[in-house]
């Protein structure tokens, strides 16, 4: 279980010039903290679960996997994965966690460049203590679910970098930490890989009863894959799983687009009353119509449009990057 508890974080500001006197008493003494990351952040995660942390640039989610791993102390309020403070008593939790962040640069030092692949994950398994027979069958697993079963006597080197990525994600499958934080594990990975990518994070949740926490920027990444979200900037914003967001915001919202192409003509006159907005199109024997309705008029509508012969409907649904969207602009 995961706990975060009021966490906040201000970083100190930058230091504009050791001559500076302001700067000099950052520098030298105690930082006034004052560049919020994260503002008093409540939220659970239970045992297994996907929890998504959403936000935009600059939103804390990479503060928040930093505090996990403690690598960045917390301001006040604390982070506790499985009963441990994440910072105070980080070595009770240090092998049960593992993270991996996306993006490059977090790979050079974790693997060695001149070292096949598979020798470079016995190496780590070795480190973690994974007796040998084990951790071989632990590898031929991770290297065949992540498609890189050809690729094991391979140089790191050689590796493009959504292959290195695929790497760095076969290494919760040797390891088999109980909390995995993922922090934005698939950017800059092609359509293809992403699905790979999806496919291990499902798998290791379904069967190895990992609880993850993903950061993201991908909506359709967030949906597919978490039972729950937390769409925050700094403070939090909303909480919930992801069906139920968008349920609320279509409530909210309560207007639906339909697109609808018709055989023959269309008379706009039959939507009075009933669409706030009818757009219509015709081209050679087919109208195109665009109506803006409110949902408790859906059923008026498709009575309607049962007198004409409709060929396609499309029926425009909300998606987790309308809701959050709309949230983040309020
Ligand atoms: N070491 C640091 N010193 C000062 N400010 C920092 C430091 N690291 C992060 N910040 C600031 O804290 C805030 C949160 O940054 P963080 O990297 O946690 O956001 P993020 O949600 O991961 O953003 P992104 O989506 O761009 O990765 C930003 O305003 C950032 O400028
Ligand atoms: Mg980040």
């Amino acid at each position: 279980m995961i706990e975060s508890v009021n966490l906040t974080k201000f970083y100190p500001p930058p230091i504009k010039s050791l001559f500076d006197l302001k700067s000099l008493r950052d520098f030298l003494g105690k930082p006034r903290e004052k560049i919020p990351a994260l503002i008093d952040l409540n939220f659970k995660v239970r045992e297994g679960e996907i929890f998504g942390l959403l936000g935009p640039n600059g939103a804390g989610k990479t503060t928040f996997c930093k505090i996990a791993n403690a690598l960045v102390i917390p301001t006040r309020g604390n982070l506790y994965i499985n009963g441990y403070d994440s910072v105070k008593e980080h070595d009770k939790i240090k092998g049960k966690i593992f993270t991996i962040f996306g993006g490059e640069r977090n790979l050079f030092g974790l693997f060695q460049w001149r070292v096949s692949v598979e020798k470079n994950l016995k190496f780590i398994a070795e480190l973690w203590g994974i007796p040998k027979g084990e951790a071989e069958k632990r590898i031929n697993y991770a290297l065949e679910l992540l498609n890189l079963r050809d690729k094991r006597d391979e140089w790191y080197q050689k590796l493009s970098a959504g292959m290195r990525q695929k790497v760095y994600l076969a290494l919760p499958f040797i390891i088999q930490p109980e909390v995995l934080i993922l922090d934005e594990p698939t950017v800059y990975l092609d359509v293809f890989t992403r699905r790979e990518v999806w496919n291990a994070i499902l798998e290791l949740s379904r069967d190895f009863g990992t609880t993850i926490i993903l950061t993201t920027h991908n909506l359709k990444e967030a949906e597919t894959l978490c039972d729950r979200v937390l769409i925050f900037n700094k403070k939090k914003i909303a909480e919930g799983k992801p069906k139920e967001l968008i349920e609320k915001f279509q409530a909210l919202k309560a207007r639906r687009r339909l697109l609808v192409k018709v055989r023959g003509k269309v008379k706009t006159d039959d939507f009075e009353g009933i669409a706030e907005k009818v757009n219509i199109y015709n081209q050679n024997s087919l109208t195109y119509l665009e109506l803006y309705i409110q949902e408790e008029h859906i059923r008026e509508v498709l009575r309607i449009l049962a007198n004409y012969n409709v060929v396609d409907l499309q029926n425009e649904a909300a998606s987790l990057e309308d809701v959050f969207t709309q949230l983040i602009k309020c």
